[in-house]
């Protein structure tokens, strides 16, 4: 049967499925690639090869990855796309039709392939002693060639990584190039079981821990200081009645609290101390300190579910309000016996769920966030743009978390970005100097562009778009890679 979206609410407009791999060789630029940038943009999202088996699949989440890469060199681009060679990906090919079921709900696919894995690897990317890897929390990480971005398998550092699963978002230290990571759910599917892991620059790993989190639930970030890991919970959960329903994995449960466990660096897993908080979901970490006996956190977060494609565990409504995300700083303090912690919003005003910082800052004292937000006062074409005034994401903000300040970059009346990325100048370049990239949906010319904007200077645009010849695979993430960290490529 011919394969049709006509069902899939979700795959509309620049959200729809692409279905294809591209190379296009030196592509087209509007004003001047810096020549002092140097190296290559990945970026993964969704692009269902096939359509969800059950209408309330969370297709999000749920199709095929695809990585994208913006080769840079000498002021020139190539771009090219592939799909991650899953399992699933392979059985879905092979049959020309949907095989697997609801997300992270094995039983709910075919027979057939109960035995295979069914992630999807579409999250995010990281690269570690030259292994460039598609992450996906439900699964090892999948390692793509970093030039020809062809599927090498999934890698479990050489046999020493036993979690079945990896973080979307480990951390590297700065100071030492480690790579922090963990995995939850890491003995198999509703275990509260989460490994941590300090994997060297060399690829090897360093040490593990082993814990258990108070509850199981979507562990999707974590945070690192010099002193402490940051481990958080939120209100996604799920248990085998919920499975055997034949839901997708996560329900989101507003009476759960927010557990937030902090590990000290080095320390065993009994050192482990977690505080319990109201209903919030903060999905994104953005960075973290020590100061003394405190523990500062800053992450967006929303006062209760954010994805409305993940049900009330209830039944109840999605509640749009409370899913509104902005950037809170939590204070834990570890000479206090209360199990509580202090909460204050930060720019009230700039909704985002996908903020960076420049991550030569991880663990360490920083000044600057970086976030794609909407903002509804920009002008905005409604002829071309439809009903999505006020939803797109038009803006980048810098936000100054010490003194306060708000810069932005606006990409036109008829762009919404994907989420920034920061590449710094030069690798000895001070805090928050050098460029912001991220990819824009051109609802003018159904296409793409890659947008580079200074981040010193974004309120005077940008200073070169890259133009794709045509609309690109939606993305979750992006990663950058230096120049210096990668092979040579030969784009033909
Ligand atoms: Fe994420």
């Amino acid at each position: 049967m011919a394969v049709s979206f006509k069902s899939d609410p979700t795959a509309r407009g620049f959200f729809a499925p692409t279905r294809f791999e591209a190379d296009v060789f030196d592509c087209e630029v509007e004003g001047k690639i810096p020549a002092d940038l140097n190296g290559a943009f990945y970026r993964i999202g969704p692009d269902p090869l096939y359509p969800p088996k059950f209408k309330d699949d969370a297709s999000l989440f749920h199709g095929d990855g695809q990585v994208g890469m913006f080769r840079i060199a000498n002021g020139n681009c190539d771009y090219r796309s592939r799909y991650v060679r899953t399992p699933r990906y392979i059985a879905d090919r092979k049959a020309r039709k949907q095989r697997f079921g609801n997300y992270r709900n094995d039983a709910t696919g075919d027979p057939g392939v109960r035995g295979l894995h069914s992630t999807v690897a579409n999250t995010a990317l990281v690269h570690n002693a030259g292994r460039l890897f598609a992450l996906k929390e439900d699964s090892l990480p999948w390692q793509v060639d970093p030039n020809t971005l062809a599927t090498l398998g999934t890698w479990d550092f050489n046999g020493k990584y036993a979690s079945k699963t990896f973080s979307a978002h480990p951390k590297i230290d700065p100071l030492t190039g480690d790579l922090l990571t963990f995995g939850y759910e890491a003995t198999g599917l509703l275990s509260n079981d989460v490994f941590f892991y300090v994997i060297g620059k060399d690829g090897h790993v360093k040490s593990e821990v082993r814990f258990k989190a108070p509850i199981l639930s979507m562990m999707h970030d974590m945070a690192i200081t010099r002193e402490h890991i940051i481990f958080n919970t939120c209100g996604f959960t799920s248990n085998k009645a919920w499975l055997d329903a034949g839901k997708v994995h996560w329900g989101w449960d507003s009476t759960i609290p927010t557990y937030v466990g902090i590990l000290p660096r080095d320390g065993p897993a009994r050192d482990i101390r977690w505080f319990k908080g109201p209903e919030r979901a903060a999905i994104h970490l953005l960075n973290a300190e020590t100061r003394g006996n405190k523990v500062i956190v800053e992450t967006p977060a929303s006062d209760a579910n954010p994805f409305p494609f993940f049900p009330q565990m209830d039944g109840s409504a999605w509640n749009p309000a409370k899913a509104r995300t902005v950037l809170r700083r939590w204070t834990f303090d570890l000479a206090s016996k209360k199990d509580s912690w202090e909460e204050e919003i930060l720019f009230p005003d700039i909704a985002g769920a996908l903020p960076r910082i420049d991550e030569r800052f991880w663990s360490l004292p920083y000044r600057y966030g970086f976030v794609g937000y909407s903002d509804a006062s920009r002008p905005f074409d409604e002829k071309r743009g439809g009903n999505l005034k006020g939803r797109v994401t038009n803006c980048y903000a810098r936000l100054d978390l010490k003194g306060g300040q708000v810069a932005s970059y606006f990409a036109g009346d008829t762009h919404s970005l994907s989420e920034v990325q920061f590449v710094p100048r030069h690798r000895g370049a001070a805090e928050g100097d050098g460029y912001l990239l991220g990819v824009a949906a051109n609802y003018a010319e159904t296409c793409s562009e890659l947008i580079i904007a200074d981040a010193t200077r974004l309120a005077d645009g940008d200073v070169a778009r890259v133009k794709l010849p045509f609309r690109a695979h939606t993305q979750v993430h992006g990663w950058w890679v230096d120049a210096a960290d990668l092979p040579l490529c030969d784009p033909d």
